[in-house]
């Protein structure tokens, strides 16, 4: 192969790869509105308080960022709407909430798990899935 044909190959596939690199990483913009009423469901629950979101915020609760690839949105909102009762001690209840908040929370998770981060946060060591 010519010296200029392989340059211009090589050029053209670079510029696919990167095309589709930042394509495929697109969010929706601007964030849907069923996301951002879960995003204030979150705040006003302050979930942040005990769960993290890309590994930021309280330890209690365990990392809401993938919580959507680990369980279905349906188990999600029926966790939240008949919550159980919590560890440590198993004393107190899960915070509930209403059938249409749990709703607007899973699309906020979705949206949430839906942004690339290079696999953060790690799962932690050992932790069931
Ligand atoms: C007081 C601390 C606390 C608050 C506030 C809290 N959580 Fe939790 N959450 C926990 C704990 C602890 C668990 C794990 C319960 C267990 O395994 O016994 C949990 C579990 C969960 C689960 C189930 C996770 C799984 O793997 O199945 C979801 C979903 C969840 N929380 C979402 C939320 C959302 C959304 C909010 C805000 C509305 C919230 N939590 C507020 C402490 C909290």
């Amino acid at each position: 192969m010519r010296l200029r044909t392989f340059a211009l190959v090589s050029l053209l596939l670079v510029a696919a790869f990167t095309g589709a690199n930042i394509t495929s990483w697109k969010l929706p913009y601007p964030m849907p509105e069923d996301a951002q009423e879960g995003k204030a469901v979150w705040q006003k629950h302050n979930c942040v308080s005990c769960h993290t979101l890309f590994g930021n915020g309280g330890y209690v609760g365990d990392d809401m960022t993938n919580i959507l690839k680990r369980r279905t949105a349906e188990d999600v909102q029926h966790y939240l709407t008949n919550p159980p009762v919590m560890r440590p001690n198993r004393e107190h209840l899960h915070p509930a909430l209403e059938p249409g908040e749990a709703e607007f929370l899973t699309s906020y998770l979705r949206f949430v798990g839906d942004i690339p981060t290079l696999g953060w946060p790690p799962e932690p060591r050992g932790a069931k899935q």
